[in-house]
């Protein structure tokens, strides 16, 4: 079984941040990439505070901080990745950028290593098959926020082996967190279940039915739902929504996956959520 000690990140977004948080705290040395400095920098940012918070309320004591701060470090170029045993990719969900990142840590990356891709809903075959290990290629999929969502979904594809299978297993137990399996068809189980409901939350606007406030209040009030569908929805990014349910319609053609316009016309305007600061919502 391959061992993992060091890690690689690619995409200092709010998923690849997170992974490398919960990576770093587990004792693993982290180097974190992305091709913009500025969101290095904001990453950087966000893990400090939220190990910080994590003090605060005693989860973590101060040495563990500081030791998974230590196991850090921030890059732009891939080249910082050669030494990694695991290479966890976290960037733009488009299939033709993923692609051509996998082939090019295929020719980085040393012989053993293994390449996972935090995807919401790409083909891991597909992954694979641009790759010459595709036996070493398998989904790790995260939730979000990573540092306090306990699930992993893993996503095997057609050529994914025993032996990384087992050794992501270990790694995803070793974060302390659960995984599930799942196999490779278009969202995997989670987005799967949720995209759908996510994006009847928004023809129900669309449709007048109900405001934003109001479809969020009966799914938080009514069914208990941490967060309503429209803020869950600007919290993942009204961007990352689109591309799951175009991945959705496309692999499956069936219309009941047909993105809803409004979400399409957010999406056009640059409203995509929390992190842009507009979405269903506005954000400070
Ligand atoms: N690190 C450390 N602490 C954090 C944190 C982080 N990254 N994010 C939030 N917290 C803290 C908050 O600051 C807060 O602390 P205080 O109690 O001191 O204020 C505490 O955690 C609880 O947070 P909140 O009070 O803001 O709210 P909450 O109790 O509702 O919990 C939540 C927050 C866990 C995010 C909860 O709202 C929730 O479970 N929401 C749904 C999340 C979800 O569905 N995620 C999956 C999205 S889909 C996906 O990820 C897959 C995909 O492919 C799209
Ligand atoms: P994000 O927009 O917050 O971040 C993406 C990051 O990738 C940005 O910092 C961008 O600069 C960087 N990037 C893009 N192309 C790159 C490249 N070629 N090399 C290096 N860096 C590059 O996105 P996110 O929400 O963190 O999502 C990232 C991935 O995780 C997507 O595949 C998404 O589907 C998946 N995911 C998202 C969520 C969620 O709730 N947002 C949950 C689970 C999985």
């Amino acid at each position: 079984m391959t061992t993992i000690n060091t890690v690689g990140v690619i995409g200092a977004g709010q998923m690849g941040s997170g992974i490398a948080q919960v990576m770093a705290t587990a004792g693993n040395t982290v180097i974190l990439v992305d091709m913009a400095q500025a969101q290095l920098d904001k990453a950087k940012a966000g893990i400090e505070k939220s190990l910080a918070k994590f003090v605060a309320k005693e989860k973590i004591t101060a040495e563990q901080q500081q030791a998974a701060l230590g196991n850090l470090t921030f890059a732009t170029s891939n080249d910082a990745l050669k030494e990694a045993d695991l290479v966890v990719e976290a960037i733009v969900e488009n299939e033709g950028v993923k692609v051509g990142l996998f082939k090019e840590l295929d020719n980085l990356l040393k012989p053993g290593a293994i390449l996972a891709s935090n995807t919401s809903s790409i083909s891991i075959t597909r992954l694979a098959a641009a790759t010459k290990r595709p036996e070493q290629v398998i989904g790790m999929h995260f939730m979000n926020p990573v540092p306090l969502m306990t699930l992993v979904e893993i996503i095997r594809g057609a050529q994914t082996s025993d032996a990384t299978y087992t050794a992501i297993d270990a790694l995803t137990k070793a974060l302390n967190k659960t995984p599930v399996v799942a196999n490779d068809y278009p969202g995997f189980i989670s987005n799967r279940v949720l995209m759908p409901m996510i994006n009847e939350a928004i023809y129900t606007v669309y449709e007048g039915v109900g405001t934003p406030e109001a479809v969020d209040t009966v799914m938080k009030l009514g069914m208990n739902h941490p967060m309503g569908p429209l803020t869950l929805a600007d919290f993942i990014g009204l961007d990352t929504c689109l591309a799951i349910l175009n991945v959705l319609h496309d692999g499956f053609g069936d219309p009941k996956y047909r993105p809803c316009p409004l979400l399409k016309q957010y999406v056009d305007a640059g409203w995509h959520g929390k992190k842009a600061g507009r979405g269903f919502y506005t954000y400070d």
